[in-house]
Formats: structure tokens, sequence, C-alpha cells
């Protein structure tokens, strides 16, 4: 068994840190979602990892390296432009041989890892096991319909969609499906799209078998979804000091405090974490905030939040909320006057002003 997963992408719902960034590599809970697929394939016992990368190649390649660290033997493969999830299948072809694979979306995290349902789709010996999950809004996803337990249909983001059961970013495959991204067109949005890929499958008599699963699963597309998987992950950390903490700072609940870095005269109350050799100084981060590392927190509050490696919040005076802040980005209050708000934002930015 291998596993192809997927870094390529736009990620235009993610503007504007995917304008320079890969959305794979936004942290949850301090970690790179992406780092989460390839621990999954680590547990699951697959060794050999493909990853699709496009534009963002450097970054991935320089995050995930060969993936010795997790016991991997990591294979790039580029895609010139994000075609589609079957044309990474079909651009992963010499990679892929003819073994049955895994094709793991790089955004997309689920939670209780994937062990036992590698281990059902080798046990079924079906040509493909597809993952479904009830969602309440069918619309943005492939979208399978079941009769008797067998998909009959599925199709990529329907307006009318036919059921709640969405496709989940994590599909299992043998060889056939080379011969379904082969015959398939591009659908009207240009891409060669795995759903089609499925429906040729099923058309043509293949055995494709749903697993509806029950646990927790994310798309992190968009900016909701991830300050909802931190959340999730947050509460799943095991509390840690590896930092400092002066004796005028309070730390409540589950806390994990990186190596480098120190709290002063301030208040953290989890779950939170805070990356290495952060500064927080005279402030309070509230539950479900991650801070990445190098960055400087300093008479301000935060809470619900996401902030990225070497950024500068100083006295704001409210306090930060449900945001994620990108690298490198500074957030302070000036006395200079006329008193004005003085912005420099890079393309899509979002603020909300009180
Ligand atoms: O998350 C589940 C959904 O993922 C499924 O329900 C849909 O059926 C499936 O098409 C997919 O929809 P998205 O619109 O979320 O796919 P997205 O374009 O965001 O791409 C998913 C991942 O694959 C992302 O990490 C980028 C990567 N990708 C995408 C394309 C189109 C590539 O590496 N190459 C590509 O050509």
């Amino acid at each position: 068994m291998k596993a192809l997963i997927l870094s390529g992408g736009k990620g235009t719902r993610l503007r504007p840190i995917t304008h320079t960034s890969a959305k794979q590599l936004v942290p949850i809970a301090n970690k790179p979602i992406l780092f989460y697929a390839l621990e999954a394939m680590a547990e699951a016992k697959i060794q050999e990892v493909g990853i699709v990368v496009g534009d963002t190649k450097q970054e991935i390649r320089g995050a995930v390296g060969d993936g010795a660290q997790w016991g991997l033997d990591v294979t790039y493969i580029e895609q010139e432009a994000p075609l589609g999830l079957a044309h990474a299948v079909k651009i992963a072809g010499p990679f892929l041989g003819n073994d049955p694979f895994v094709m793991y979306l790089g955004d997309n995290l689920v939670k209780d890892g994937i062990r036992s349902l590698v281990e059902e789709f080798e046990r079924l010996g079906a040509n493909s096991q597809i993952l479904l999950a009830r969602v309440r809004d069918p619309q943005r996803f492939g979208v399978a319909e079941l009769q008797d337990g067998r998909v009959i249909s599925l199709e990529e983001k329907p307006t009318h969609p036919k059921s709640d059961l969405a496709l989940v970013g994590v599909y299992m495959f043998d060889h056939t499906i080379f011969g379904a991204v082969n015959a398939i067109q591009p659908s009207h949005r240009g891409e060669l799209e795995i759903t089609d890929a499925i429906q040729y499958l099923i058309d043509h008599g293949y055995r494709v078998h749903p697993h509806v699963i029950s646990g927790w699963w994310k798309d992190t597309g968009k900016l909701e979804d991830m300050l909802e998987a931190n959340r999730i992950m947050l509460e799943a950390i095991t509390p840690r000091v590896d930092g400092d903490v002066d004796g005028a700072s309070h730390v409540i609940g589950k806390v994990v405090i990186e190596e480098g870095a120190s709290v002063t005269a301030s208040t953290i109350r989890g779950p939170v974490v805070i990356g290495k050799r952060c500064r927080i100084i005279n402030s309070y981060i509230g539950p479900f905030t991650s801070i990445y590392h190098d960055t400087l927190v300093c008479n301000s509050e935060i809470e619900h939040s996401i902030i990225l490696d070497q950024c500068r919040i100083t006295d704001i005076g409210g306090r930060l909320e449900d945001s994620l802040i990108g690298k490198n980005v500074e957030v302070f209050r000036s006395g200079e006057k006329p008193k004005a708000y003085r912005l420099m934002l890079g393309d899509s930015s979002q603020v909300g002003l009180v």
C-alpha cells in the first residue's frame, strides 16, 4: 500500500495567507496540517508516500524533507497547475505503479487516523473505498447518493444535493482508478474531478465501498473551519511547560508552553499552545488560541485565534478574537496624531473594526 498526499492547489478561500504560503502548512495547535496526514500514514504502516506539489513546492519540501522524521519515504510529484484531484492521480502513475493506495487531501484532518479504514479496504478487496460524513452544508463538497448500502451516484458541489453525505478527503483505490482518470473529461470548472472518476468505476461495474465515518473530520479550506480544527486539536493536548513562567503570571487549564518561550505578568487560560521563543508580556491569552514560534504579545488580549510565527502584537487595547494572523504581522496601537487607522494589508485581507 502506498499513499498520495495532495498539497498543490490554490487555497483561494484562505487568502491572503495563501498568497505567500501553502495552506497545508498552516499550523493547527502549532503543528502544520500536513504533518497530521503524515502521522496518519506512519500510524497506518504506509511507508512510501508521494506528495503532489504545485507553486508552493519549495515550502512543502522545506517542511517535510525526505519524511525520515516520521519514518516515511517521501517522493515529490510536481503538478504544473491545479488541474484536479483526478489529474493528480494521473501524474502520480509512475510513482504508484500497480499498488493499491490511499489518496489523502493535504488540507483535511481526520482526528482518529486512517489505520482501521486502510485495514478494512485491504480486507474487503474492493476496487475503491470512499469515506463519507454527514454534513449540514453538502453543497460545499462532493456528495454521494446511496441505495441499499451501495453508492449509486456522486456529484461534485451540487446546487441541489441528493443527500447530506459528503465525501471526506481520504480515498482508497486499486490500479483500476487509472482507467477511470484516463477516460474522464474536465468538468465545467476545468478540473479532472475524482468524483467523476469514481462514478466511472461505479458505472463500469467496479466495487466502490462506502464507509460512513462517525468521528470528527474537517476540510480546513475556510477560516471558521481552521478555528474549529484548532479548537478540537487543542482540546487533546497534553499540558507541558518547557519555557519560563514568572511568579506574577497565571497558567490555568491545558496549556503547552514550548522551549525558550517566556510568560511575564500574564494570564494564560487553556487550552492554549505557545510556541518556541515566544514572549508574552502583561497580556491575556484565552481559550482555543495557538501562537506559533517567535511571536511577541505585549499589553494585549487574544482569544480563539491562530497566530503564526514572528508576529508582534502590542498595546492593542481591545481583544483579538476569531482571528487568523499570518507570519510576520504587526498589530499595534500608535499614539500618532491625527488619530486614525493606518493599515498596510495584503490583497484579500479582512479587517473587522469596532
Ligand atoms: O475536503 C473534501 C472535498 O475535497 C471533497 O468533498 C470534494 O469532493 C473534493 O473535490 C475536494 O474538494 P475541495 O474543493 O475542497 O478541493 P480543493 O481544491 O480544496 O483541493 C483539495 C486538496 O488537494 C488541497 O490540499 C489542494 C490539493 N490539490 C487540489 C487540486 C484541485 C492538488 O494538489 N491539486 C489539484 O489539482
